[in-house]
């Protein structure tokens, strides 16, 4: 039987305060500063955004406060594998540099094709000259990557506050969660997604399907309605679907059949939808397949009936826009669901850039209980409950 601590934290990592006294030390710090750049005044690039800079500042503190010397590494882009300019790390250095004095940072991990290759001898490169590790950087923790999952195995290693406290906020969505748990996925590609949606309907009591995402699962329920391989559901299909869904094809519509046919009770989809209609005016459309144009958001009816489900969570856990929603005319369905995940008594988390900027956009980013700095990271940690950089931490030197 499980020890209960345990089962509480069943991802526990080692913690800073676990390693060897850093004092003198060389620490290697991983971070995930592959932050957004835009052109500056004097037409070099500068940091758009430096969110996941401050966030890794506790971590840097820490260790310069334990009188380590620090050097932090992060990937930039996906230069792959080349050394390209454009990807340079120095418009970060020097935002780095604004906010904490004293850290060195590496160019551009993935300049190097073994980072992403998850080469040995890249790992010996990197650790060379480091007495001990520190993992920050849980936007990467999914990849298999040689500054992820490498030096946790040659020198003594712990993750950082960042990864820390995501790890601790992210259990509570897969460790008892208080009911109904209520998930709410939108975004384009059903294809990635369908083995995270079948984990969650497991462990979901409702789960909640929006963006273009959606209309795989539509096609299906109308074909479900009228008949598999009926005329009506092959229309929809050509019409509505395969032409605007990435990655939509017969294969995932049979699996999304599967899925609506043994879970479709705790299956919740839009039941009507926003097209741009003539003259570039949004029309709102019954069900969710749009005839004569693209289905680009949930329509009202489908966002009262989700904002009651969200809104009566026990525990919400929210990835993915419900729409276009940085075209306002097609913004009222995330911007609903967010208003109703801020007024959710429950335990509310949001994961993943483009819903963390929607949350902010509709002014309610403090209500949410926790914002997740991962996106594809917390999307795979919700599959498959770990990840290669949480597990090579635990397994440290072997
Ligand atoms: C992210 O921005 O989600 C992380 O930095 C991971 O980047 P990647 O998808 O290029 O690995």
């Amino acid at each position: 039987m499980t020890d209960p601590a345990e089962a509480r934290v069943p991802l526990a990592v080692p913690r800073l305060e676990d390693l060897p006294d850093p004092a003198g030390k060389a620490v290697l710090v991983r971070v995930d500063f592959n932050v957004p750049l835009r052109a500056g005044d004097s037409g070099s690039p500068v940091v758009a955004d430096d969110f996941r800079i401050r966030a890794a500042l506790p971590t840097l503190e820490w260790l310069m406060d334990h009188g380590a010397s620090v050097t932090a590494c992060t990937h930039l882009g996906r230069p792959k594998g080349k050394v390209d300019p454009a990807y340079g790390v120095e418009p970060v250095r020097r935002a780095l540099g604004e906010l904490i004095g004293g850290v060195e940072l590496l160019e551009n991990l993935r300049f190097d094709p073994g980072e992403e290759a998850g080469d040995p001898a890249t790992v010996d490169r990197l650790v060379d000259g480091y007495d001990l590790f520190v993992n920050d950087a849980f936007g990467v923790c999914h990849r298999e990557h040689a500054s992820v999952v490498g030096p946790p195995g040659r020198i003594p290693s712990a993750a950082g506050r960042l990864v820390e406290r995501e790890v601790g906020m992210l259990s509570r969505l897969m460790v008892e969660p208080a009911r109904p748990y209520v998930v709410l996925l939108g975004g384009a590609k059903v294809s990635d997604k369908l083995g995270l949606i079948r984990s969650l309907l497991a462990k979901a009591d409702k789960v909640v399907i929006a963006g273009a995402m959606a209309i795989a699962f539509a096609v299906v329920e109308a074909g479900l309605r009228e008949g598999p391989g009926s005329a009506e559901a092959r229309r929809w299909a050509a019409m509505a679907g395969l032409r605007q869904v990435a990655g939509l094809d017969e294969a995932v519509l049979e699996e999304c059949r599967e899925l609506l046919a043994t879970h479709g009770e705790r299956i919740m989809l839009p039941v009507d939808g926003v097209v741009l209609g003539t003259g570039e005016i949004p029309e709102v459309k019954p069900g969710y397949l749009g005839d004569a144009g693209r289905v680009l958001d949930i329509g009202p009816e489908s966002s009262k009936l989700f904002a009651k489900t969200i809104r009566s969570a026990g525990t919400l856990f929210w990835n993915g826009p419900l729409g276009m929603f940085e075209d306002e005319r097609f913004a009222a369905g995330t911007l609903v669901a967010a208003g109703a995940a801020a007024a959710c008594r429950g335990y509310t988390v949001v994961g993943g850039g483009d819903t963390v900027a929607a949350v902010d956009r509709a002014g309610v980013a403090k209500e949410v209980d926790f914002l997740s700095t991962g996106g594809g990271a917390t999307l795979e940690l919700m599959e498959k409950g770990d990840l290669p950089g949480l597990a090579a931490l635990r397994r440290g030197v072997a």
